[in-house]
Parts: structure tokens; C-alpha cells; sequence
């Protein structure tokens, strides 16, 4: 397993982001540095990997698990390439969100939680994106997808799969 350990880079921002804060509260930079770790060593938060940041911040590691595993953002499982996430709240549901999670269910032969064995796809329903008014909605990666149909969420799957070389 390669070492894990920030790039001089991250480690930068996380001196920028711990000068926010009292030297003895360091875990209020706790979200921004999991996000950092997230995104530069990830793309999902191992036991390892939190342990990490626990020393980082110098906190106990129960603390970084406690928050990673409260939010949906953070990844606390090996997740696939693209990561799917249908929001499955009020408005979305009255605009047919259940039809579009099982509609994603089915077409990629897996369930909510899931990731395809091709490692392409993690469909992960999750809260109000805020996006209420454009319900239904889906977040791919730093994308929100709007007003979705089954056909445009077809294009949406082609196009990953593109994107993916398959
Ligand atoms: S309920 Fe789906 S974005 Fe708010």
C-alpha cells in the first residue's frame, strides 16, 4: 500500500486552514482536511487514511470516523470511478425520484450502496442537494443534473462510459 501521506501542496492548505483556528481546535478544520484527503488520496477515506488525519489534527481517530461516516459527501467505502447520487428527498420524490433510483438500479445491475463490478459506477442516494427546484436531481462528482428523464440519464451513463474508454 503506498504510503499515505499528503503532497507538500496539501499539507500548504491544511497549515492555511489550521491558522483559522486556536492552536488546542484543530478539529474545526476537521471538514475542509477530510475533504482534501478525500479528493488527493482517496477516493474514499480508509481506516488508514482517517487515522491520518486524526494525527494531523491531533485528535482521536473516533472523532474523524464519527464525522466521515455522518456525511454523505465523504466515501467510507471503496466507491466506483463515477459516483452517482439520486436525491431521494420531498420534492425530489414527488417528482419521481424512487422511479429514477430503481430505473438506475436496474440499468446498472446493482442497488443503492452498490458499485457495478466493471468498478465504473457507485450509485449512492442521498439528501436535498438544494436543487429542489429542478427536481429530479442527480449529483455526479462536482456536476448537478436537473429536471432528469430516464432517456437523460441514459445519455448521462453513455457519455461516463465514453469518458471511461468503455
Ligand atoms: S429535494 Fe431533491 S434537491 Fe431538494
Amino acid at each position: 500500500m503506498p504510503e499515505l501521506r499528503f503532497s507538500p501542496a496539501a499539507l500548504a492548505e491544511v497549515k492555511r486552514l489550521l491558522a483559522h483556528y486556536p492552536a488546542d481546535r484543530k478539529k474545526s478544520a476537521l471538514l475542509p482536511v477530510l475533504h482534501l484527503a478525500q479528493n488527493e488520496l482517496g477516493p474514499h477515506l480508509s481506516v488508514p487514511l482517517m487515522d491520518y488525519v486524526a494525527g494531523l489534527l491531533e485528535i482521536t481517530p473516533i472523532e474523524v470516523y464519527e464525522v466521515a461516516s455522518f456525511y454523505t459527501m465523504f466515501n467510507t467505502r471503496p466507491v466506483g470511478r463515477f459516483k452517482l447520487e439520486p436525491c431521494r428527498t420531498g420534492p425530489c420524490a414527488l417528482n419521481g425520484a424512487e422511479d429514477l433510483i430503481a430505473y438506475l438500479e436496474k440499468k446498472l445491475g446493482i442497488r443503492d450502496g452498490e458499485t457495478t463490478a466493471d468498478g465504473l459506477f457507485t450509485l449512492k442516494s442521498t439528501e436535498c442537494l438544494g436543487s429542489c427546484g429542478s427536481a429530479p436531481v442527480m449529483q455526479i462528482g462536482e456536476d448537478y443534473h436537473e429536471n432528469l428523464t430516464f432517456a437523460e440519464v441514459d445519455r448521462l451513463l453513455e457519455n461516463l462510459k465514453q469518458r471511461a474508454g468503455r
